[in-house]
């Protein structure tokens, strides 16, 4: 029987293109150290080819490639693709002891890329430590010849991976932003002073048009969204501030707020002082999840919805922020503890050969199968206040095995554990559907009766509210793929 694995992970993480034609291409990846300098200070930073962000991989549906990374750096590193499903080919999706040991200092790996169903926006991006701060960059994945994009032709499209934008442009014209949140762990809101902005796409997939002031972009996720450039010629902002819940005074993220200028080409006087666009307050968890509430995949007859109807397998998993004690009190956390994070409280521990290789060559003592399919303990999880003793989580490498071809349902619970906050899931190898969510505690009796099964937003990354559910739904297709990232803060 084939099976692929679920490897379950909970990580805490603190605080030029190159153009496409025939069916396999080939790119030359060169991570190395460049100087780079931003708000008049210069440093090393690592690189890809020497670009900060890095090389736009642009492609068709259906297309497979093939990118010879070499490691002209110091540390090992390995590059995932981001939202691209590798059907039955998990071997060079990346993920740093998931699915391969990392790309050592001196040495070349090649990774085959192969895009099946993904249309739209994806990304790449380094997956150890924290290479992947400076070393990730976009993936563009055009319609196939003879097919077109669900919503009229832009007259420009722009990739924005936040933090290193800037746009000008013509009044009448539209323009398709693709938008990539490749911060650590910063949920953004984003908005663009005066103009609206219709999405209509997210993680590789088109949607229904849905226009919004402003859009929130969890960590990971992209947003295909078009601009028109309808108001009175001007400079106008655009910007993206962070949301979160920790208070302000803790300074436990950046606070401030990344503007670029929107600039109608021709003459004219610009408006001074700019305004702003309006956000919601930086802590407005209800209006943080406003525009994942309102995505619709576009279920036609071109983009039909697969979401498994009465799945096979249902699994209900807890998130937590969760601390460990330390000698002394010697630590940075709260009350000298480590911060740390789990899933049905086991905190992912990292094995020394990569789970996949260990599975395939059945190599014991790697990783265990015993991983919880509901929580160990069930309790108000996202109650006000919780036990201390709860907070400290077991400590595994633990794997959940899934029959092929099996229809899946998994519940990710928020818990209120030392801190309440969002948390951005990423599935890798697999999109699924986002049938349904909601604030409190998931009822299993009344929520399941409100989920959309008709058009619910295909995703790869989502994000778990603020004490709160998500309910997604795919059918375990992909050997081998399936790894669950989860970054808490
Ligand atoms: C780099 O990868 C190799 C092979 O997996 C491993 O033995 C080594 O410890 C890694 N180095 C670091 C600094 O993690
Ligand atoms: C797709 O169209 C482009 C431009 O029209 C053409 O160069 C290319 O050969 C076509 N590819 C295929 C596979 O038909
Ligand atoms: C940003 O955080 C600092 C402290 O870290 C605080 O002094 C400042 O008022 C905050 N700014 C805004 C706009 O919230
Ligand atoms: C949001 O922040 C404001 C001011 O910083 C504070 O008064 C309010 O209580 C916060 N709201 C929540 C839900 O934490
Ligand atoms: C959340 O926001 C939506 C849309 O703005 C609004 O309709 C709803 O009343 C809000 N809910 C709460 C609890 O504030
Ligand atoms: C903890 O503190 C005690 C008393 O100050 C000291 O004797 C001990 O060495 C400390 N332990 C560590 C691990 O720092
Ligand atoms: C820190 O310790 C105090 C006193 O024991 C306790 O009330 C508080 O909840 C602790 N905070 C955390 C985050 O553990
Ligand atoms: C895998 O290893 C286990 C224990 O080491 C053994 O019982 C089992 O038969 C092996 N399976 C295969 C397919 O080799
Ligand atoms: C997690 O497991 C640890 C160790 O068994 C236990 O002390 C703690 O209470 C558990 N927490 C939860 C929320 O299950
Ligand atoms: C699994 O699903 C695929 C696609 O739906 C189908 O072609 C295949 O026959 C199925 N295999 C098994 C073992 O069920």
């Amino acid at each position: 029987m084939k099976v692929f694995l679920l490897q379950i992970l909970a990580f805490l993480l603190f605080g030029g293109g190159i153009h496409c034609q025939a069916s396999t291409r080939r790119l030359t990846f060169v991570v190395k150290e460049a100087s780079y300098t931003r708000l008049c200070s210069t440093k090393n930073i690592l690189t890809v080819n020497g670009q900060f962000p890095g090389p736009t991989i642009y492609a068709k549906k259906g297309e497979t490639i093939i990118v010879d990374v070499y490691n002209r750096g110091k540390e090992n590193i390995t590059i995932h693709w981001h939202g691209v499903n590798m059907p039955r080919y998990p071997w060079t999706d990346g993920p740093e002891y998931i699915t391969q040991c990392p790309i050592q200092p001196g040495s070349k790996f090649s990774q085959k890329i192969i895009l099946s169903s993904e249309e739209g926006t994806l990304w790449w991006h380094a997956h150890s430590d924290w290479t992947r701060a400076t070393v990730h960059g976009a993936i563009i994945v055009y319609p196939k010849n003879g097919t077109k994009y669900p919503f009229p032709k832009p007259n420009a499209e722009i990739p924005i991976i936040l933090g290193t934008f800037k746009l000008r442009v013509d009044h009448g014209k539209t323009y398709l932003l693709r938008i990539i949140n490749a911060a650590l762990h910063e949920a953004l809101f984003f908005s663009i002073a005066k103009h609206k902005m219709t999405v209509v796409g997210t993680d590789g997939s088109y949607t229904k048009p849905l226009t919004r002031d402003y859009i929130t972009i969890y960590p990971g996720q992209t947003f295909d969204v078009l601009l028109e450039a309808n108001q009175l010629p001007d400079h106008y902002y655009m910007a993206a501030k962070t949301y979160s819940i920790a208070p302000v005074a803790q300074n436990f993220y950046d606070n401030t707020t990344t503007t670029a200028i929107v600039q109608y080409r021709g003459y004219y006087t610009p408006s001074s002082p700019l305004s702003l666009p309006h956000f919601p307050a930086y802590n407005d968890t209800n209006a943080s999840v406003q525009v994942m509430a309102g995505l619709r995949s576009l279920a036609d007859a071109e983009h039909p919805s697969n979401v498994p109807l009465s799945p096979s397998t249902k699994l209900i998993y807890t998130v937590s922020v969760n601390s460990f004690l330390c000698p002394n009190n010697s630590c940075a956390g709260p009350n000298g503890t480590r911060f740390s994070a789990s899933i049905n409280n086991i905190s992912f521990q990292s094995p020394t050969i990569d789970i996949l290789q260990a599975y395939y060559y059945n190599i014991s003592g790697v990783y265990g199968d015993k991983f919880p399919s509901v929580p160990p303990l069930v309790f108000d999880f996202t109650a006000d206040y919780l036990p201390l003793e709860y907070q400290t989580p077991e400590i595994g490498t633990e794997v959940r095995v899934l029959e092929y071809n099996s229809t899946v349902e998994i519940v990710f619970q928020g818990t209120n554990l030392v801190a309440g906050t969002h948390h951005p899931m990423h599935l890798h190898g697999y999109s699924f559907y986002l049938v349904g969510w909601g604030f409190g505690n998931f009822d299993k009796n009344r929520d399941p009766l409100r989920y959309n099964l008709v058009d619910p937003p295909l995703q790869s990354t989502i994000s778990v509210p603020t004490n709160g559910w998500v309910a997604i739904r795919f059918e375990a297709s992909n050997p081998g793929e399936g790894g669950f990232i989860y970054k808490a803060l």
